[in-house]
């Protein structure tokens, strides 16, 4: 079919023309604005799933639905390495400066002089510079140098004043693993604060499937701070909408004989449903797509994965981080012990502790609980045979 009229999107946070199956995923935000509107108290959402799955186009379509609603909204990505926390702090001081800037002109209004100089204080105690509300810092708020205090403050202050608008501050973080031990400390204390004092402020955090217990090893009554939805492959309903709605927008469709066999192929997970709806979209040159189409688009979809989706990751590891990943390959899709793994490199877990490390901080693999680490996406362990039989033919 015409190649620039592709409807399906494989990538990364690119958002599929249908976003197929997330329904009570939406609900549960939408419920969480109905809820603040009435001045309810609602739990903030915590998202979870391996690599692929959709957290960042649902978290970019929930801020959407949160800003059309008129709520005031931060979003930022958590970043590993050395520049991530300091990133972080910048995006929520200029997210704050963003927001509470928008009401200088009622300056004279107690409560809204109250929030351009706590946000002040803030965004100086951040180290920005330059970010101007035209009010003095207020040495009483957001000035004591330690961080969880001094998010309390803007948060309070800004919140307060939002709350008189009927509005809400929301903040969405994407990779919400990869904050630093002290802002995800901060922001866990602010937002149990914000729930007793029923301040309208929200965290809504997307991550990997350890985020809920890196939550919860951070502060105890995060178990119950947040709602955790975990978010995985698609029913088969909705995997057969992402792929006929996107191909009936264009006024095309699927036999049913190729929709089923097409669907087998991506084992419901979003990514692959992108990846081989687009393959069906290159091979087929006319619709109802046929089963010839479909295995030639199976045939076209996992060379794609093999010369793209999988050796980026596979590529960015060092020899011995590969045999790391071929050892936890032997255990298939399932998480492998890290006892297990030692035993069948015959290294010490100290040995292999740096290896672990920097597949983790390369987002490959994770740590699904205390001495088990396993794949960030699925099919890699099959993509790990499928080179090693390949180098041994
Ligand atoms: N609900 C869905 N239905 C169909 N395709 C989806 C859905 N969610 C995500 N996708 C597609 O899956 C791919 C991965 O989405 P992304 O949000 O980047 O995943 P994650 O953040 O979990 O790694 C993208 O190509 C996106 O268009
Ligand atoms: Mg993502």
């Amino acid at each position: 079919m015409e190649p620039d009229l592709n409807p399906y999107h494989p990538g990364s946070g690119i958002a599929p023309r249908v976003l197929a199956g997330r329904e009570s995923d939406l609900a549960a935000f939408d419920s969480l604005i109905a809820r603040t509107k009435l001045s309810v108290p609602v739990r903030p959402i915590v998202y979870s799933g391996l690599r692929g799955v959709g957290k960042t186009v649902l978290l970019n379509r929930l801020r959407s639905l949160a800003e059309h609603h008129q709520f005031a909204v931060i979003q930022f990505e958590a970043r590993p390495g050395a520049g991530g926390p300091e990133a972080s702090r910048r995006a929520l001081a200029s997210g704050f400066v963003r927001i509470s800037g928008r009401y200088r002109m009622q300056v004279s209004t107690a409560r809204i002089k109250q929030m351009l100089s706590t946000v002040t204080s803030f965004s100086l105690s951040v180290g920005i510079e330059g970010l101007s509300l035209g009010v003095d810092r207020d040495p009483s708020r957001a000035s004591s140098g330690l961080l969880d205090l001094d998010l309390q403050d803007s948060v309070e202050d800004i919140s307060l004043a939002l709350r008189h608008e009927r509005s809400a501050l929301v903040i969405f973080i994407d990779e919400m693993q990869e904050l630093d031990e002290e802002l995800l400390e901060s922001l866990l204390t602010v937002q149990h604060y914000a729930m007793q004092r029923e301040l309208p402020f929200y965290i809504i955090g997307t991550g990997l499937p350890n985020l809920p217990a890196k939550l919860t090893e951070a502060r105890s009554y995060a178990e119950r701070l947040f709602e955790y939805r975990i978010i995985g492959e698609l029913d088969d309903d909705a995997a057969r909408e992402s792929l006929t709605g996107p191909a009936g927008q264009m006024g095309q469709s699927y036999s049913s004989e190729a929709l089923e066999a097409l669907i087998k192929e991506t084992g419901n997970y979003p990514y692959f449903l992108q990846e081989f709806g687009s393959a069906m979209w290159t091979v087929a040159t006319a619709s109802p797509f046929s089963v010839q189409n479909a295995q030639a688009a199976v045939a076209l979809g996992r060379a794609r994965l093999d010369s793209g989706f999988f050796p980026a990751r596979w590529e960015r590891a060092t020899p011995s981080e590969r045999a790391y990943m071929s050892a936890m390959a032997t255990d298939g899709d399932r998480e492998s012990r890290s006892a297990d793994i030692s035993q069948r490199l015959d290294k010490s877990a100290q040995a292999l502790a740096p290896m672990r490390a920097s597949l983790i901080s390369k987002g490959i693999i994770y740590s699904p609980q205390r001495g088990y680490v396993a794949f960030t996406v699925p099919g890699m362990a099959d993509f790990i045979d499928r080179q090693r039989r390949l180098l041994e033919d």
